[in-house]
């Protein structure tokens, strides 16, 4: 990498609300300084001499240019990773270190938030209301069971986990730290207060788990010992563990800490690493995944979370996760779910639902309620109404305040009159504080009053006792506030794909995540300080068992196995469907990669395939020949069957301007496949080579770069189920937008982008699209500009240049009128063929320059943002006609070569003395 980065973007919304005096303001014009630790940079060095040299050549060259201003965060020192991690004092100190010579990379320090599970359940004590001892659910699912009753259980493997410390003194985690113990030793790299930028790390021995619990909730699911109060049981309870503290109290860490890490955890001697960690990028360059993959690359089995940005669609990968060796695993919802039961007064089995605590939601708790029995009350004779209480009662109505009033949710519906908050206001009118609600698909909003509300499960409950309250009688329900819980098969959704588990692949088209693990609704051990248990979902829950199955693998079949640990889960993977319809197509390899782990598979089939996965790249790189290797390693002859399953195609940019987030359209549109062979039979100890050769489907549009996935499946006379996965892109990415072209208006403001948009107040105006020339006075805050990113660019600039400079615009100037269904396009601008390189183009000023953005911002906006470039150093912006300048460098493409960038260029932007 040769250029200074510095990212500096602003999400539009910002841009878009902004005031004169704030477009002055510098820091404003830097949105990823949340994302990273200003002035921090990690430089990788390259070999070619001593290593120690090395840093002190650096660090004299630097000492040179930069005058002493940095101080030394890290040195690593190790053939995993050379390279030192500096602060420069002061952010405007621009030494440009890519030039000192031996630096192979030079990039930002990120901030690394705490891992969040998406849902936590934190017990209040080792007898929760809220929760049934969940068995073994989970080692169902994966056939962890089976191992344990075949006798593996981790025994002699190490287990390094990268996280917020582990609460060791938890009698299920072995209550004590060291050697002898189930933590037999770990690092603490950070202390309670580390906040990157801000409080320096404090390292020390001792990486208990003092506030966070996530690292306690990840280090159970690896190895918590039977026989507990939940009856939970760590997938590998007598392996080794090692803990990595790497967050503090401050819920923030960043990657030249993760890189130490990891490298510790190497020189340890883990066999395996995992990490529930991640930041949301698309790339497998960024430094913490090139180490994690280095690891991998060596045979230490590595392990991370794919991300919970489920809702931020495909090419949404997290680092280190991005990593080429390292495993990245996606979640599987638990096939049990937890309810409450309540009992009629009528002959009646318990009735099964979920009460919503105003204040902490939805969390699996009984319904409060008096010891004495509640009265029901209903307003229709219909029990299949959704219309109960649309409009305001009449005098007939009694006064409900002693009831709990039992009714069908109205329907969340476009056109829809009447919802349940409607009809929770218009109960609530004649005093109804307490409702027993069914069939609703949403959690209601109620301002007037604070509503308590129970959820049946089945509408068919709800049915039952409108029927029997209309037939005259006085009917109660009771809520017993201990020993109601009870575990329901999740009929929905166990056993799918969560829908918050993050999709893939990566920009470079790598298989994320490689496999899932189940990760919703787990059981697992907490700090002993706060309840000691708790129930968490996430992809930080997936991971970790992941990483005990691994150990299980290990133990089996010795430490050989590792490197290839991924393709043997792979090649033994369970496909997932979309959903529990029948007719559903398999799930996109992208979300779910390889499919869900069989552990029990992993271990017990007597053949071997490789490789787990094939890569095709897209079409402008299209890999079509593959092979694979089917070795008989049991003790029979056995006879295999080859055949082709494809899972649904992605349609990642459906209507070729945008990609799509959550949910991603799936389609019919396989891939043809030749197999060399379909049939073949190999004598025990015997391999076999099959040639498969791939193309893409023909029955789809290119421009929405169809992600085309699924598997070769490879079934065995004796029994044995193997699988390769494959994924591609049935399109090419470099020909598809990557500025996008898309209508804004779904997004907020009422025109298209990319476009320079007046300030605020302009005319009188809120915001609106700055249509030709406009001259604005110094002082003023001048046109800002947004624009939309088609797909992820892994350099996008925005630069200030005079008019007059001619540039190659490949998207036009949108001719657009206050509204954005009236737009049309232009020519572009005049084209200058002669510049190449990307430096060529003379600029007056840089306003941003981004390295690896994504195409939204954690599901919430895509549209990106900047200021006009007003100097801080207390000069003004010479008088003249300017416009922004935008390039968004297209996948595969060369950084330094214009031809590869896709460029916009708005109209002319005045500063003149007098408007
Ligand atoms: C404009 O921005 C400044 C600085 O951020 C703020 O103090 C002021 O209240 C803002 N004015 C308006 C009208 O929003
Ligand atoms: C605990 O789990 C075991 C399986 O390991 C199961 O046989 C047993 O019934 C469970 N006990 C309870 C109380 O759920
Ligand atoms: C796809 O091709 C591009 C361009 O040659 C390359 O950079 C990338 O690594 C390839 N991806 C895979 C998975 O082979
Ligand atoms: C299971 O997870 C869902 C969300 O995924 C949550 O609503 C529910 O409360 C969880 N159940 C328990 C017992 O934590
Ligand atoms: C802006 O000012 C320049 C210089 O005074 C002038 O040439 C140009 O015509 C003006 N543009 C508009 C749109 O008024
Ligand atoms: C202020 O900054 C601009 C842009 O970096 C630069 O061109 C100009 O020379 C600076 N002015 C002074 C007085 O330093």
């Amino acid at each position: 990498m040769r250029h200074f980065v510095a990212a500096t973007f602003v999400a539009a919304s910002a841009v878009l609300g902004a005031n004169s005096s704030s477009a002055h303001d510098a820091s404003v014009q830097n949105p990823f300084i949340r994302d990273v630790v200003p002035g921090a940079f990690i430089v990788e060095l390259g070999s070619t001499s001593g290593k120690r040299a090395l840093h002190d050549e650096f660090l004299g060259e630097l000492d040179r240019r930069a005058a002493g201003k940095f101080t030394t965060r890290k040195k690593y020192i190790s053939p995993i990773f050379n390279g030192i991690a500096v602060q420069l004092k002061t952010p405007e100190d621009i030494v440009d270190l890519a030039s000192i010579p031996n630096v192979v990379s030079v990039r930002p320090v990120f901030k690394y938030p705490a891992p969040e599970p998406v849902h936590l359940h934190v017990a209040p004590g080792p007898v929760d209301t809220a929760v049934v001892p969940y068995g073994q659910s989970v080692h169902t699912m994966t056939g962890v069971d089976k191992v344990h009753t075949q006798g593996f259980t981790g025994k002699g493997v190490k287990i390094g986990i990268i996280d917020s410390g582990v609460d060791y003194m938890h009698s299920s985690l072995g209550g004590g730290f060291g050697p002898g113990f189930k933590v037999a030793g770990g690092y603490d790299f950070v202390g309670d207060e580390y906040y990157p930028g801000q409080i320096p790390p404090q390292p020390d021995d001792d990486p208990l788990d003092t506030c966070a619990g996530h690292g306690t909730h990840v280090a159970g699911i690896v190895g918590a010992n039977p026989g507990n109060e939940y009856n939970i049981t760590g997938v590998a309870y007598d392996a080794n563990l090692y803990a990595y503290r790497v967050f503090g109290c401050t819920d923030a860490t960043s990657d030249d800490i993760l890189i130490e890490a990891m490298l510790r955890a190497y020189d340890d001697g883990m066999d395996i690493i995992t990490m529930s960690i991640g930041r949301s990028s698309a790339w497998s360059d960024e430094p913490v995944s090139v180490v994690a993959s280095r690891i991998a690359a060596l045979g230490t089995v590595v392990t991370i979370s794919a991300g919970n940005e489920g809702r931020s669609g495909p090419f949404f990968t997290s680092a280190p996760a991005s990593g080429k060796d390292v495993i990245a695993v996606g979640s599987v919802e638990n096939t049990v779910r937890m309810y409450q039961t309540l009992t009629a007064s009528v002959d009646h089995a318990p009735i099964p639902y979920l009460a919503i605590d105003p204040i902490s939601g939805l969390d699996g708790a009984p319904f409060e309620a008096p010891e004495t029995p509640l009265p029901i009350y209903s307003l229709s004779m219909d029990p299949l109404s959704r219309a109960t209480a649309c409009s305001e009662l009449g005098d007939d109505v009694p006064d409900l305040s002693g009831y709990i009033v039992v009714f069908r949710s109205a329907e969340y519906s476009p056109g829809s009159t009447c919802f349940l908050e409607d009809q929770i206001v218009n109960l609530g009118s004649k005093g109804a504080r307490t409702f027993m609600i069914y069939d609703a698909d949403g959690y209601p909003f109620v301002w007037e009053f604070e509503p308590h509300i129970v959820f049946l499960r089945d509408r068919d409950d709800g049915v039952f006792l409108v029927n029997e309250f209309n037939k005259g009688r006085t009917i109660t329900v009771s809520f017993a506030q201990h020993g109601s819980a009870v575990e329901i098969p999740n009929s929905e959704t166990g056993g799918l794909m969560s829908s918050y588990s993050s999709f893939g692949p990566t920009q470079d088209l790598l298989l994320k995540p490689a496999l899932s693990a189940p990760g919703g609704n787990i059981t697992s051990t907490w700090l002993t300080n706060a309840g000691s248990w708790a129930v968490a979902s996430g992809t930080s829950m997936s991971n970790p068992y992941m990483a005990g199955s691994a150990a299980l693998l290990i133990q089996a079949r010795g430490k050989a196995i590792a490197k290839n640990t991924r393709s043997v889960f792979q090649t033994t993977a369970v496909g997932l469907p979309v959903s529990r319809n029948s007719k559903a197509l398999p799930q996109t390899l992208s979300h779910q990669g390889a499919g869900m782990i069989n552990v029990f598979n992993a271990l017990n089939v007597k053949t071997e395939v490789s490789p787990g996965e094939l890569l095709l790249n897209d079409t402008a790189h299209w890999k079509s020949q593959h092979r694979i290797v089917i070795k008989n390693a049991g003790k029979r002859k056995q006879t295999y069957l080859l055949s082709h399953q494809p899972s649904g195609t992605a349609l990642t940019m459906p209507t070729s301007h945008l990609t799509t987030t959550y949910p991603v359209p799936l389609v019919n549109a396989p891939v043809t496949v030749r197999l060399s062979q379909t049939r073949l039979t190999l004598a025990p100890g015997a391999s076999a080579t099959v040639t498969v050769n791939i193309t893409p489907p023909k029955n789809v549009d290119p421009k929405t770069l169809p992600l085309v996935s699924g598997w070769l499946r490879i079934a065995g006379s004796l029994g044995d189920r193997l699988q390769v996965s494959y994924l591609g892109v049935a399109g090419s990415m470099y020909d598809a937008e990557t500025i996008s072209t898309e209508n804004a208006g779904q997004f907020g403001p009422s025109f298209n982008l990319p476009s320079a948009i007046l300030p605020q107040g302009f005319d009188d105006f809120e915001d609106f699209p700055q249509i030709g020339p406009v001259n604005f006075t110094r002082g003023r805050a001048a046109s800002s500009f947004s624009f939309i990113l088609a797909q992820n660019s892994a350099r996008v600039v925005v630069d200030l240049i005079d008019a007059n400079t001619k540039v190659h615009a490949t998207v036009p100037i949108l001719n657009q009128k206050r509204s954005i269904w009236s737009g049309w396009w232009l020519p572009g601008m005049p084209i200058d063929k002669t510049g190449g390189d990307f430096d060529d183009i003379p600029i007056v000023t840089r306003i941003a320059d981004g390295t690896n953005a994504l195409h939204i911002f954690s599901g919430i906006s895509p549209i990106y943002g900047v200021y006009f470039p007003y100097y801080v150093n207390d000069t003004d912006i010479p008088y003249g006609q300017y416009r922004y300048l935008l390039r968004a460098l297209r996948p595969f493409g060369n950084a330094q070569l214009e031809k590869d960038y896709d460029v916009y260029v708005t109209d002319t932007i005045g500063i003149v003395e007098d408007a």
